[in-house]
């Protein structure tokens, strides 16, 4: 039921971009299942590194088969540090849908993670000084070996949306009109969220390994402009490719079937 590898399914003729490896699974339920051992294989092997986790709604359903790994004795979520992938500016824990919250009450929480163990934005705090934090945080933990995202509407990952330059290290972000919009399922609510802090792009691709998931079908038109080798100034995600460690995990509609 499930595909592996990726030769030759992003289309052929001479100018096709490489293909990306790519996992497919029948459905989400499948495809958490698939991505929380494939992190937690890289957590087992790594003691000490540092994972860099989305808190976007794919991968939130990882989050809970991680713990209940864990709760079966075949990994030691404690025994690695996490940094949070993004934040919203001007968000806090007590605001539902920030970054911080999700995770805290997704996994941190769950997972029993002390707080010397990992380092979130803090969306209240100055986000320049939070940036150069973080990269301190990222640093002294020997940059970032393993990263979980998701892929925005608009391509983005974390926050570098379409037009955020390419630079080392953490950015702040004007968001991009989609990711606005895109906001109020988080939050149950419009906010007037403008901008964000994020690992950046290019930090994020010095990982050893990438996992990049999407499933249903509204992600199915930006999975193939990837796929198709978009531009990256476009399509953000597109920076990760020829990474030799980028995975992409879909379920069958993310995958266009
Ligand atoms: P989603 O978000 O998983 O909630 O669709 C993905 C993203 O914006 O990175």
């Amino acid at each position: 039921m499930v595909g592996e590898g990726g030769a030759a399914r992003s289309g052929g003729g001479p100018h096709a971009a490489p293909a990306i490896p790519t996992t497919v699974a029948p459905d989400a339920g499948t495809l958490a299942s698939l991505v929380s051992v494939a992190a937690a294989d890289w957590i087992r092997a790594h003691p000490g590194g540092l994972v860099c986790l989305a808190a976007g709604d794919t991968p939130l359903p990882v989050y809970a088969r991680l713990v209940a790994l864990q709760e079966a004795g075949r990994v030691d979520l404690r025994s690695v540090f996490y940094v949070g992938l993004d934040e919203w500016v001007g968000l806090g824990y007590a605001d539902r849908g920030s970054c911080l919250q999700v995770m805290a009450d997704a996994f941190y929480g769950p997972a029993g993670i002390p707080v010397e163990r990992r380092r979130v934005f803090d969306g209240l705090a100055d986000p320049h000084a939070e940036c150069a934090a973080v990269d301190r945080w990222i640093a002294d933990h020997g940059g970032i070996g393993f990263t979980l995202l998701g892929i925005g509407l608009n391509g983005h990952i974390g926050f570098n949306e379409p037009g955020t330059p390419d630079q080392d290290g953490c950015v702040v972000v004007d968001l991009d009109d989609t990711t606005k919009a895109v906001s109020v399922k988080y939050f149950g609510a419009a906010r007037p969220v403008r901008q964000g802090v994020s690992v950046s792009a290019r930090t994020l691709a010095k990982a050893d390994t990438v996992l990049l998931m999407a499933s249903g079908a509204k992600k199915a038109p930006i999975i193939a402009r990837l796929r198709a080798g978009a531009d990256p100034t476009e399509v953000p995600a597109a920076r990760l490719l020829g990474h030799p460690g980028l995975h992409l995990f879909l379920d069958r509609e993310a995958d266009g079937g």
